[in-house]
């Protein structure tokens, strides 16, 4: 991910000129408030209006014909009705223009796909890029350039946002300009026809002035791209998300547990996770967090104190600081050293330090600069409740103050300022001035805590590359014998084929073909043995009543035998039985699901977690994106809420979780070298005490349709 990433779309950003094809001197005209825009915004380069009838425009000369400009051109803005669009773009090509944004609707949204596909083709065949259709435009600070329709004034700063919905995009503007957010950039998506997050990644990550992106989105079309390049991003800056959709209806019909467990939005927030972005559930959040991560200094250790005028507000900040694993610090003597000249007597030098109702801004100024000067102290939450005692002609100075001295000492400090007018203009001169503060608790504490939430993912994560080893021409030619067989699926021994060439352990098994042969190969492998039907037409082999298990002797075996024949013709008489499969009994053990699927959005994915017959209600799973390591599964492992289970409670030894891992590690690779395999699910993975390893007892595995596979 080196040199792809080096921005090939910078004249996007920062075009040397611009061409607005559809200017317009009617105002109220999209036409026209786009030039506007351009022009009050103070763009620098040249501005070429182009409409057929000629004349000037706020005193722009306007070409008929783009073909007319003296120039190639870096941006052409399209602002002319649908069905002039494909003409223009062919202009644009003879042009030689560099990128093209269409502003202009009636394109794939409203299922115009063919003409959106012709305009694709002819800007591939011809080199340029296009952004849209269907956006409000792009606003670039770097080029001082707002050529957008939205609001004619945008403060220039330090976040930078994507955003696929134009008019959610126009309202964060608004957003932005109340909140005195200044913006480095921000792009309309659209319908993404060309140009997606990833280009415009690519030039905003290594961008000086931008040092937040936020990104809003509703669907994602290349996953695997996006994960790749969302690490790629989040190692230089932080990156936070809001997609909509959160909801079940998008998750995904599918005929196996790991499908039904994989909503969209799961799959989602897992990779979004594992990429190292914040995910914020609304827009609030995701502002505070821009300004927290492009004001305030990242923090260089765990330790963080509350300190408060109010016992109440201290104990929601504990609260949230737990939920976000915020590490309150309370090594008693530190603190009574750092606080105990702030702190009147009735207060307290435990964390939530209270410096009570009674103080003014002289006992904060005091309080809130003890963290500056203490070595042990990484960041500070400070909560404000208005008092009648406080004297609040002081407060923004006072935060002002203390904010400047942690920011020289780099650290990070969050304010919570509760009250009533005096507060609510305070915070409006104090987020003028840039300086992080909120009037919620929550707010506070959530914005420290994604900070730090940032800080852990780039310290944990590990870019080792690792691959396990598999059979794959085995495999593919296990698969090719089902795909033959027109079968959507593979019958258990065809899996338990696969899993053996993958190097994952399953009991000892064999098919017998009459009852000679299983009372044969049940002495072979001891008892007690397990039994079950074998059969294409049978998928769920318990319902059908085709599984024995605990068969402890010949007899056992021959009675399970001629049950199983007779309940699995009742249940499918048309059911082609293929024989029944003895296999060894295994012992109990931790039991575990794992994995792995090809999503719609993100390609290859695996799932682990709490497996055996109430998956679906436990819902204890987690999933990740491939490629992953190791460390990654262990990752995994570690997020589920058995986890505990694996190191062992009451007394029980430890398990065997690098057997776990390198189990998660043998499916990913399966779903990812096998690009006919669909799902792969062991449920349960029978795990044993560490160093006895595990045993996957029962594995399905579904491939493609044979008519698309083939
Ligand atoms: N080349 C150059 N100029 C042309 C051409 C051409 N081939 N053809 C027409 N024009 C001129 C017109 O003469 C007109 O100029 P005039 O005012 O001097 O007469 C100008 O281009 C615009 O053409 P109109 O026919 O007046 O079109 P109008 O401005 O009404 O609409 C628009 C064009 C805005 C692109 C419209 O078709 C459209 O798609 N609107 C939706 C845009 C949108 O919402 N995008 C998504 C944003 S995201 C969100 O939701 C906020």
């Amino acid at each position: 991910m080196k040199n792809s990433h080096e921005d090939p779309i910078k004249s996007l950003f920062e075009p040397k000129n611009i061409a607005i094809v559809g200017a317009s001197n009617v105002k109220g005209k999209i036409g026209y408030t786009i030039l506007n825009n351009i022009v009050s915004g103070g763009y620098r380069g040249n501005i070429y209006p182009v409409n057929p009838k000629g004349g000037t425009i706020m005193g722009y000369s306007v070409y008929q014909n783009i073909a007319d400009i003296n120039e190639t051109i870096d941006l052409v803005t399209v602002a002319v009705p649908a069905k002039f669009v494909l003409d223009t773009v062919e202009n644009c090509a003879k042009k030689k223009a560099k990128h093209i944004q269409i502003i202009t609707s009636g394109f794939s949204e409203i299922g115009n796909i063919e003409e959106e596909k012709k305009i694709v083709a002819i800007a591939k065949s011809n080199g340029m890029r296009i952004l849209g259709p269907n956006i409000f435009g792009l606003y670039s600070a770097a080029a001082s350039m707002n050529a957008t329709f939205s609001a004619s004034k945008i403060k220039s700063g330090h976040v930078a946002i994507l955003t696929q919905s134009g008019a959610l995009g126009v309202a964060m503007i608004g957003k932005t300009a109340v909140d005195n957010i200044g913006l480095s950039a921000i792009v309309s998506t659209g319908n993404k026809c060309d140009i997606d997050e990833n280009d415009l990644l690519r030039y905003l990550v290594p961008q000086k002035e931008t040092r937040v992106i936020l990104m809003y989105i509703e669907g994602v079309k290349n996953g695997s791209k996006l994960i790749d390049t969302l690490k790629w991003a989040t190692e230089k800056k932080p990156v936070i998300v809001i997609k909509s959709g959160r909801s079940k209806r998008g998750a995904m019909a599918a005929a196996s547990h790991t499908g039904s467990l994989a909503g969209s939005d799961e799959i989602f927030d897992a990779i979004m996770k594992q990429c190292g972005v914040i995910r914020a559930k609304c827009l609030n959040e995701a502002f505070n967090w821009c300004e927290f991560f492009a004001f305030c200094p990242t923090p260089k250790g765990r330790n963080t104190v509350i300190v408060t005028n109010g016992g109440g507000v201290g104990v929601l900040a504990t609260d949230t600081a737990e939920e976000f694993d915020i590490d309150l610090y309370d090594d008693q003597t530190v603190l009574k050293q750092a606080f105990e000249d702030s702190v009147p007597a009735f207060g307290s030098t435990k964390n939530p330090i209270d410096i009570t109702g009674g103080a003014n801004s002289d006992h904060y100024k005091m309080a809130l600069n003890a963290p500056v000067n203490c070595k042990h102290i990484d960041a500070t939450i400070a909560l404000y409740c208005e008092t009648s005692t406080f004297d609040s002609e002081n407060l923004v100075p006072m935060i002002k103050d203390t904010f400047e001295n942690h920011k020289k000492a780099g650290k990070p400090i969050s304010y919570a300022i509760v009250g009533g007018e005096d507060v609510e203009k305070a915070m409006i001169i104090l987020k003028k001035e840039n300086v992080p503060v909120y009037n919620e608790v929550n707010d506070a504490v959530s914005s420290l805590g994604v900070s730090f939430q940032y800080q852990r993912y780039l310290k944990e994560k590990s870019d080792l590359v690792e691959e396990a080893e598999i059979d794959i021409e085995r495999i593919n030619s296990i698969i090719d014998l089902a795909l033959k067989d027109q079968r959507p699926f593979l019958l258990s021994n065809e899996s338990a084929d696969i899993m053996s060439a993958a190097g994952i352990t399953m009991p000892k098994s064999k098919i017998a073909k009459n009852i000679n042969q299983a009372i044969q190969y049940a002495n072979e492998i001891g008892y007690p043995v397990v039994m079950k039907v074998v059969s294409r037409d049978i998928l769920h082999k318990s319902d059908a009543g085709g599984v024995a298990l605990d068969l402890i002797n010949q007899n056992e075996v021959l009675d399970a035998y001629e049950a199983i024949i007779q309940n699995s013709m009742d249940y499918n008489p048309q059911a082609t039985i293929d024989g029944i499969e003895v296999s060894e009994m295994v012992e109990k053990g931790v039991e575990l699901i794992v994995g792995a699927r090809m999503d719609r959005a993100f390609g290859p994915i695996v799932m682990c977690g709490m497996g055996g017959i109430y998956v679906e209600v436990i819902k204890d799973v987690v999933f990740r994106g491939l490629p992953i390591n190791s460390h990654e599964a262990m990752k995994m492992l570690k997020e589920i809420r058995s986890f505990p289970l694996l190191l062992g409670v009451r007394g029980e030894k430890k398990k065997d979780i690098d057997g776990v891992i390198d189990t998660i590690m043998r499916v990913g690779s399966i779903i990812k070298k096998c690009n006919k395999i669909t799902d792969i699910e062991i449920n349960p993975v029978v795990v044993y005490e560490q160093n006895k390893g595990l045993r996957a007892l029962d594995v399905r595995i579904l491939i493609k349709n044979p008519q698309e596979a083939t």
